[in-house]
């Protein structure tokens, strides 16, 4: 159970709020959960998301609510609720979460601003900067980079709270990709297959952690397609889709094939598969994020060696670019409130980044791996003729099989992503029991 977990995770919150507080010579902080945010020059709002650094600590959705935390004391929550007759304010009912906090109720923003006191040495964080400033928070206390920094650091040590919601986030998409599947299966297009995947995980568009990619045959090479086009009967099915549990999310992927696929194509599919829960086996606390992101590239190299398309496997490959069009992004990110969550190129607490090697500038995580991180494995194989274009013509050229590339081409992509949580010896993966 969820819920169970949830007490120690709000003791944790408090002691590493704590420690983050006196670090930066703070004896409080304030946290808002966000304000709407409306297009320009419109009178619509965008779907509401919570700051993180608020969703870390509470799973109460929507605007203007406050979180003050002080040092050894409860945390008081202001939940601001007003009377109102355009959108609905749902009752909140008795919530696991409530009793780990001094709960208050308001009817407006204001007075929620005025339900704690504001000394030199109380911090504010969030997007609400103008009232902070009129409630007389310094402006050096006014989200502070370095307290922001050290917030961010232990949001990538995952409590159990935190992974027992991502495993039930993962659990839930799965109920959607099985759908997606037997959809295609059926000819589905891809409009019916998300349609599909919502009814059977039971939640609206808005609600998912990111946009739904939803790709048939060639469209699985835009690695963030997000049309849904009518057509029917595809012969391979790219589909990455994630579902929400309490303000975490899920990132999935799976590639599907029907018989009408090329055979070779069909093949790649089943050695992505196998390649990646290779990966996970690999992943363990003390290795650097970039051996994951290498050794799939030396996969791949295989793989593609052994079906033909390149001539030229393993490292050697590897080294002279041979598989970069190919795998164009990271092997991964961490996963958390963020689908790509913070921190994966952070160096220590009060900030500093580590960006990744010139050849690899899309991954996104160049720390070690450690217990308590929650991350994707997701590698992929995709035939993009914009980035095949250069090798074609290049130095290189001999050592790929352009007839095969091309014969593939029009079957998009593979891309196989599973989300797992480090633990002492390994990783525990919590998609794969599910998909
Ligand atoms: N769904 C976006 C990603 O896999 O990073
Ligand atoms: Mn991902
Ligand atoms: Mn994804």
């Amino acid at each position: 159970m969820v819920s169970t977990h949830y007490p120690a995770h709000v003791r944790e919150r408090q002691k590493t709020t704590e420690a983050a507080l006196a670090a930066e010579g703070f004896e409080a902080l304030v946290i808002s959960s966000g304000k709407p945010f409306t297009y320009y020059s419109d009178d619509q709002d965008a779907p509401f998301k919570s700051t993180p650094h608020f969703a870390h600590w509470v799973p109460l959705a929507g605007p203007d609510h406050l979180l003050v935390v002080a040092v050894a004391k409860k945390p008081k929550l202001v939940r601001v609720a007003p009377e109102d007759y355009w959108y609905e304010q749902a009752p909140l009912g008795d919530p696991f979460w409530r009793n780990e906090y001094d709960f208050v109720e308001v009817g407006e923003a204001a007075k929620a601003w005025k339900s704690f006191s504001v000394t030199p040495r109380t911090a504010y964080v969030g997007e609400h900067v103008e009232a902070a400033k009129a409630a007389g928070f310094a402006a050096a206390a006014i989200n502070p980079p370095k307290l922001l920094a050290r917030l961010d650091w232990e949001r990538a040590y995952k409590s159990a709270y935190e992974i027992a919601c991502l495993g039930q986030a993962t659990e839930r998409a799965a109920k959607g990709h099985h759908a997606a599947r037997k959809a295609f299966e059926n000819g589905a297009s891809e409009l019916e297959i998300h349609h599909l995947y919502l009814e059977a995980v039971g939640c609206v568009e808005r609600e998912l952690p990111y946009e739904s990619i939803v790709a048939l045959d060639e469209k699985g090479a835009t690695l963030h397609y997000q049309s849904k086009r009518p057509v029917k009967n595809g012969r391979t099915l790219l589909i990455d889709v994630g579902a929400p549990h309490l303000g975490y999310g899920s990132d999935i992927t799976r590639t599907w094939t029907t018989t009408k696929a090329d055979e070779t194509f069909r093949e790649l599919q089943c050695g992505v598969d196998a390649l990646q829960q290779r990966l996970c086996a690999l992943a363990k606390p003390g290795i650097p994020y970039l051996d994951l992101h290498v050794a799939a590239h030396r996969e791949i190299a295989d793989l593609l060696k052994t079906l033909g398309l390149t001539k030229l496997g393993g490292m050697e490959a590897v080294e002279r670019g041979v598989t970069r069009p190919f795998f164009p992004h990271g092997v991964g990110h961490f996963l958390g409130i963020q689908v790509h969550d913070v921190g994966g190129r952070q160096t220590e607490p009060v900030g500093g980044t580590k960006a990744p090697p010139t050849q690899y500038p899309y991954l996104r995580t160049t720390r070690k791996v450690e217990e308590r991180q929650v991350f994707t494995i997701e590698p992929g194989v995709y035939f993009v003729p914009m980035l095949l274009r250069e090798p074609r013509s290049g130095p290189d050229r001999e050592l790929f099989d352009w007839k095969t590339i091309d014969r593939l081409t029009p079957f998009g992509g593979v891309r196989i992503e599973d989300n797992v949580a480090v633990t002492k010896n390994g990783v525990q993966n919590l998609t794969r029991p599910h998909i």
